[in-house]
């Protein structure tokens, strides 16, 4: 486990999937996949990070708030991944007063007009480079900026995109998978492409629990 004194904060990568392994179907659609009582689940993960973070992806597609709303407690700052500023002014984490909370992270090129907006509606934009196999933003390089800045737990909410590359950038300790029992078939992968070609290159597990949350089982593993 990663501490304070390595900076770097502490990342748990939490989705919900179908028994064969989709986030959403192919046309996008993830609301809902699992339970009520698992979503639940979800908001109280969400109230023991500092911080959430997910990719434009999501945020074009599901139009997510990323609050604490059906527990009590304080909203974690929303992090948004978008490299060209394609949020939209109207998103539920910019909107009515939610930007005070969320911080978009940008590239060094994206609008500067843009990025005019988004402060003007209280929200941060922090500009950051690539990733060197040009994947993205850098993300290992935000999860450095967010450790100077004191944020000492990140609950990742992707997108495979996003998933993906911080599983790429070994940059995840844990993660926590809600599996509902369905089957959607062609639908979006939770991972997609590691360049593993060998099992003993796989990811692996330790220290896994397991419970049922109504009709969904809960993964919560660390990453060896
Ligand atoms: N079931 C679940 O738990 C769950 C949770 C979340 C999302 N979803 C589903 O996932 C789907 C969206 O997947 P997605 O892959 O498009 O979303 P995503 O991971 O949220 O966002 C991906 C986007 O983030 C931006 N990005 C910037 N830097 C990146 C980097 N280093 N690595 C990866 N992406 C980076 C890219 O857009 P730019 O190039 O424009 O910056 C990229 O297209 C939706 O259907 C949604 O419903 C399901």
């Amino acid at each position: 486990m990663k501490t304070a004194t390595k900076r770097a904060p502490f990342v748990t990568v939490k989705f919900a999937q179908s028994l064969d392994g989709r986030i959403a179907t192919a046309t996008g659609e993830s609301k809902w996949i699992s339970g009520s009582g698992a979503r639940r689940f979800v908001h109280k993960l969400r109230r023991e990070h500092d911080a959430i973070l997910t990719g434009i992806g999501t945020v074009l597609i599901d139009d997510p708030q990323l609050t604490v709303r059906l527990v009590s407690g304080r909203d974690p700052l929303r992090i948004i991944v978008d490299s060209q500023l394609r949020i939209p002014l109207t998103a539920r984490v910019l909107a009515e007063g939610a930007a005070s909370g969320t911080l978009i992270v940008t590239g060094k090129s994206a609008d500067i007009a843009r990025a005019r907006e988004i402060e003007s509606l209280g929200g941060e934009v922090l500009r950051l480079p690539r990733s060197k196999d040009n994947s993205g933003i850098d993300l290992a390089r935000l999860l450095e900026e967010l450790g100077r800045r004191g944020i000492a737990s990140v609950l990742v909410e992707g997108g495979k995109g996003i998933i993906t590359s911080l599983l790429k950038a070994h940059a995840v300790d844990r993660m926590v998978a809600v599996i509902a029992p369905k089957i959607v078939g062609q639908g979006i992968a939770a991972v997609g492409d590691l360049g593993i070609t060998k099992l003993d290159d796989a990811i692996v597990f330790l220290s896994v629990k397991t419970r049922r949350l109504g009709a969904d089982i809960v993964f919560d593993g660390r990453v060896k």
